[in-house]
């Protein structure tokens, strides 16, 4: 079972400089909301209430202004500064003390999911025990992305990150679900040629011992990776396009928390006086006087 959950929300985001120059790419909007919404209302929907806020050194209030400690959403957030960008696997090296015995998710606070029957698929998964679980999404373009080989049952044969030439077209997303292992191999890793830790050559740990497994989000869902200018507005017309069509939002934070019984009437209240006179408040207001 996982409880707990770290969002690695840092990195410089220079390919989206200079929006990044002076605000943090997770604060900027994905059309009608901070993109760190919707990683954070996926560690939600999967029920996860024990969260960590990885973010860059000097950025701490931007996040705090937002968020606060999370008890307005029902949960418990917790905030680290990372010095440096210094790889996706040092979010467990951070996080080791807020980890402690537990089991735990990473979700990038880049990474944009959608799709039906979407949180049943994560509520599932989260009930591992052992090892480390993947979610593999087929892309066009696997260069840019790290990518894993799998056979006719689903299994994972072979990993590699950003490979050059063709080498699988399953893109791994960025959630993983990790056994109490994670920081003693997180601890182990030497940088790599760009001198970053890789979370490939972390589950690279896994898989050679026959302990990660493995979700195929098929073309019912939608992944997207925000991190590019041309992904930012892609994603954004997404969600604008669902929202505007279906009266819905996707990543409604206080939504998912009502409908968690995480948090009744008088929490939507204060979100609304804190979001003050808006559209996403006139939504706030609709969930209750229903
Ligand atoms: O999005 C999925 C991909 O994410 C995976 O397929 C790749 O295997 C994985 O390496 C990663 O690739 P990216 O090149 O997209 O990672 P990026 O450096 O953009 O970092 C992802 C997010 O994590 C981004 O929002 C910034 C944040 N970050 C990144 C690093 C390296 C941190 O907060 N701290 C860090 O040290």
């Amino acid at each position: 079972m996982i409880k707990k959950g770290i969002i690695l929300a840092g990195g410089h985001g220079t390919r989206m400089s200079p929006l990044t120059k002076a605000v943090n790419k997770q604060l900027l909007p994905i059309y009608d909301k901070p993109l760190i919404f919707y990683p954070l209302s996926i560690l939600m929907l999967s029920k996860i209430k024990d969260i960590l806020i990885i973010v860059n050194k000097g950025q701490l209030h931007q996040y705090k202004k937002l968020l606060a400690d999370g008890k307005n959403l029902g949960i418990k957030l917790k905030f680290i500064e990372q010095n440096y960008p210094k790889g996706l696997p040092d979010a467990f090296i951070l996080g080791e003390k807020f980890i402690g015995k537990e089991n735990v998710a990473l979700i990038l606070g880049d990474n944009f999911f959608y799709g039906q029957n979407l949180s049943e698929k994560l509520q599932k998964s989260k009930k591992f025990k052992k090892g480390a679980k993947i979610f593999l999404h087929k892309v066009s373009k696997p260069e840019l992305y790290g990518v894993a080989k799998i056979n006719n049952k689903n299994k994972i044969i072979g990993i590699k990150e950003k490979p050059k030439k063709f080498y699988s077209d399953y893109a791994i997303t960025g959630l993983y679900y990790f056994d109490n292992k994670v920081t003693k191999y997180a601890k182990s890793l030497k940088p790599s040629s760009r001198n970053e830790l890789e979370i490939t050559d972390l589950l690279k740990k896994y898989l050679s011992n026959k302990n990660l497994s493995t979700e195929v989000i098929g073309r019912g869902g939608a992944w997207l990776d925000t991190g590019s200018l041309e992904d930012f507005y892609k994603t954004s017309a997404f969600v604008s396009s669902v929202e505007n069509q279906q009266g819905f939002k996707i990543a409604c934070l206080e939504e998912i928390s009502l409908n968690n019984n995480w948090i009744g009437k008088k929490e939507i209240l204060s979100a609304m006086k804190f979001y003050g006179n808006c559209n996403y408040s006139k939504y706030l207001k609709n969930l209750i006087s229903r």
